[in-house]
């Protein structure tokens, strides 16, 4: 079934009658405007003129049509954007993927894009931001959720809406531009002055605003689902006498695993149910974030990470926060990743039998260039061309060294391992992937390894990191780049087929003045 074409009046003329699933539109606005999450002032580049951007909630099989007006203004942030949708799988879709110059050229100011999102079978937690550079972390940024009538963990918890997602993210009181400047001006890598749960946080020696508070009532058992939409740095979450049992990791249900902290990267999402059984109080919701290593930086004293909380409050406890230490024990149960076993159809494609390519990424840093990653010594390096649009009008194209773009075989088993320990979340676009050697320690698994789309990518010189995937989704994706059989994007039944909107970005794009794109 054709769920999705092309063309925007036949996708809704197609989606009558097919089935119950709905179509969802969003008009959202890109605009500047001053906010004070942590109590600090700056101007963001915001969708809708929040922060975190605004829940978008689907049911499965839906279709989302998103359309994006760019009115960023301020002249300190990228004017130009663009919206990736984290983890959706886009399948025949990439042109709706959203990172800039792989899948897209950018939105321009006062201009429009609307993407077009069949969701397939695809259930769970999400996230979107704007994939244009770092231009998310100014605040383009925000949580996805694909909510499963028939979740097979259903009879696990009784809540679960827009009271219960709970976003984590770095913030920085400097632009992004500002802070790459810096950096690549041979300075230390930027340093987060607070970390945010939704939209509130606090900063060392700043003022006491008042926390995100989480509301519960005693007797019910709630799934949060916890996204990381960070930059950088990781958070450590444990909630002050409660156990956390997770159902969910990156969109795949997992077999109920009880933990009392939960260790979560960027562009990780955890759904974890909670049950509210104990005395009617306020408890600590506890997210310490980590970054490079420590809690602290002596290169911006403003960063506290063990100062990342909320309140979990129960109906009928008093308002304000816990009067009982921020510091508390969280219980002896840590997590460790490769405990993650997928609830449907477990195992790594291909069992242990050797797989069709094998790629080694090592990561290292250019130390004569304020430490940018590389990897297996190579800088990616945007083209001026998007990588798709190079695709789609080449038969056989071929890419520059610096966009660092590796072919994938169609319908292959891919295995890739990442050598080197710099510990970096790694991503897939257009995929979930079996993780048989964890981060976290422990013999290869083939049978029911974790399965996810973000990984941690700091195994041990003797234990890379390790992931799998069968290629089935026609796509360019990112970081390197593959270009996943690049003659199935270009036609056959896999095939991508733009339409002209798609193509008009390039063309207005590119009449842009450099300072606004
Ligand atoms: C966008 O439109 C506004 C209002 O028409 C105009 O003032 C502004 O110059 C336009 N910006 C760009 C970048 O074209
Ligand atoms: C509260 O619920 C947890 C399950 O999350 C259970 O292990 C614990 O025993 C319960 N505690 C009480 C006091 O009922
Ligand atoms: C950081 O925050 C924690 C929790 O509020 C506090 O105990 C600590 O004193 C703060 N400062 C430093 C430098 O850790
Ligand atoms: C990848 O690295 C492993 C371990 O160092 C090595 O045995 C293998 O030959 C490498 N494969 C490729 C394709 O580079
Ligand atoms: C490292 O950075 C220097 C200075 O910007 C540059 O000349 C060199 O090409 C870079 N090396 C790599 C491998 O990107
Ligand atoms: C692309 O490569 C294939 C296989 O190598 C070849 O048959 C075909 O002629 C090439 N097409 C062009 C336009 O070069
Ligand atoms: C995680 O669990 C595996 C067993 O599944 C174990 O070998 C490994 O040591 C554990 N890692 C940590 C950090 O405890």
């Amino acid at each position: 079934m054709r769920l999705l074409t092309k063309s925007f009046p036949c996708t809704l003329l197609s989606l009558v009658g097919l089935s119950q699933a709905a179509v969802v539109s969003h008009q959202w606005t890109l605009s500047n405007k001053d906010i004070s999450p942590d109590g600090f002032t700056r101007s963001a580049a915001l969708v809708n003129g929040q922060y975190p951007g605004p829940l978008l909630q689907f049911n499965k099989g839906d279709t989302g049509l998103i359309t994006v007006n760019n009115h960023l203004t301020d002249p300190t942030m990228r004017r130009s954007s663009s919206i990736h949708w984290h983890g959706i799988f886009q399948h025949r879709n990439a042109e709706n993927d959203g990172p800039s110059f792989v899948t897209q050229c950018p939105i321009s100011p006062n201009h429009s894009y609307t993407y077009q999102i069949a969701l397939g079978q695809q259930t769970g937690t999400f996230w979107y931001h704007s994939h244009l550079s770092t231009q998310y972390v100014d605040g383009i940024r925000g949580p996805i959720v694909i909510y499963d009538p028939n979740d097979p963990n259903k009879n696990l918890y009784d809540v679960d809406d827009a009271t219960t997602v709970i976003t984590l993210t770095d913030w920085y009181h400097d632009t992004a531009f500002n802070l790459e400047n810096a950096w690549f001006a041979g300075g230390p890598e930027p340093v987060p002055d607070s970390g945010l749960i939704n939209s509130a946080g606090r900063y060392e020696n700043g003022p006491l605003v008042p926390l995100t508070r989480i509301n519960v009532q005693r007797g019910k058992r709630y799934r949060l689902r916890i996204v990381s939409a960070s930059a950088n740095g990781f958070f450590d979450v444990s909630i002050q006498n409660h156990r956390m049992t997770i159902i969910e990791a990156d969109g795949i249900a997992v077999k109920p695993y009880v933990v009392d902290s939960l260790q979560i990267l960027p562009a990780q999402r955890y759904s974890v149910v909670i049950t509210a059984n104990q005395t009617v109080d306020n408890y600590w919701f506890s997210a310490t974030q980590t970054v490079r290593g420590a809690t602290t930086a002596s290169t911006n004293p403003n960063f506290n990470g063990s100062d990342t909380f909320a309140v979990l409050h129960y109906a009928g406890a008093s308002s304000g926060e816990p009067t009982s230490s921020q510091v508390f024990s969280s219980g002896p149960v840590a997590f460790n990743e490769s405990q993650l076993v997928p609830l449907i159809n477990p195992g790594a494609p291909g069992g242990s039998s050797p797989p069709d390519q094998v790629f080694n990424f090592t990561f290292g840093t250019n130390t004569s260039n304020g430490d940018v990653w590389l990897i297996n010594g190579i800088q990616y390096q945007s083209p001026s061309v998007p990588t798709l649009l190079n695709i789609l009008t080449h038969a056989n194209a071929t890419f520059g060294t610096n966009e660092h773009t590796l072919t994938l075989l169609p319908n292959a088993i891919i295995e890739v391992s990442f050598i080197g320990t710099a510990g970096h979340a790694f991503h897939l676009h257009g995929h979930t992937f079996d993780v048989i050697q964890s981060a976290s320690g422990g013999a290869p698994n083939y049978i029911n390894p974790p399965r996810r789309d973000t990984v941690s990518s700091g195994g041990t010189a003797t234990a890379p990191v390790r992931i799998r995937f069968r290629t089935d989704n026609p796509e360019a994706g990112l970081a390197a780049v593959f270009a996943e059989d690049p003659s199935g994007i270009r036609s056959g039944p896999q095939s991508v087929n733009p339409d002209p909107q798609w193509g008009q970005l390039c063309n207005i794009y590119n009449q842009l003045p450099d300072d606004l794109k």
